[in-house]
């Protein structure tokens, strides 16, 4: 490729970037009322309250913290799908909002497999935020809690 092929190539690259920073990503913090969230419908214990707010609540809250790349496209756009799915699947802000309460439940229990799996957060978000890796002391904590939830398969002890 000769040079003024790169550089116009490089001039369109930045040109296509700049005009996708018009086309907005989904990124909202919806407001939060405290009586419907997780824990006034559930009891969590202070230390597994501790990992939710540090680990997951990035994702599964209304109460996103959007890092600076979050405002810049296309990393706006999927990072904005990323939290959108997640609090769909399970918004501890928002328990209300969950189909009905068994399906509540089985979300808490399969928590302790995600979490013990490296699942939950997601590595490629755990890579981005240090120290929101889980310890073990924080694993057993948490699935201690996820279990007293779990049914049938989600019960199992060992990890897998
Ligand atoms: C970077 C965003 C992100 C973080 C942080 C995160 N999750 Fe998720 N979570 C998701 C997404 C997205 C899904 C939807 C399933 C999927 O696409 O993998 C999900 C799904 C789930 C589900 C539902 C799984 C199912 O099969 O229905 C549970 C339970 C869950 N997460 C728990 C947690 C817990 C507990 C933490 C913290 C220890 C956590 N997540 C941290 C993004 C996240």
């Amino acid at each position: 490729m000769n040079r003024a092929r790169a550089k116009r190539l490089v001039i369109g690259l930045i040109a296509v970037l700049a005009v996708i920073q018009f086309i907005p990503a989904s990124r909202t913090n919806p407001p939060v009322t405290a009586s419907r969230s997780l824990e006034a419908h559930i009891q969590v214990p202070p230390d597994v309250q501790q990992v939710l707010k540090r680990s997951c609540y990035d994702c599964h809250s209304s109460a996103t913290v959007w890092p600076w790349y979050a405002h810049v496209a296309p990393v706006s756009w999927y990072l904005a799908h990323d939290v959108n799915t997640g609090r769909r699947h399970i918004n501890f802000q928002d328990w209300e909002a969950q189909i009905n309460p068994q399906e509540g439940k089985e979300h808490l229990g399969l928590i302790c497999k995600l979490v013990r799996n490296g699942q939950m957060p997601p590595a490629d978000y755990r890579f981005m935020h240090k120290g929101t890796d889980l310890s073990a002391t924080e694993v057993s904590a948490v699935c201690a809690w996820s279990q007293t939830f779990a049914s049938g398969e989600d019960t199992d002890k060992k990890p897998d």
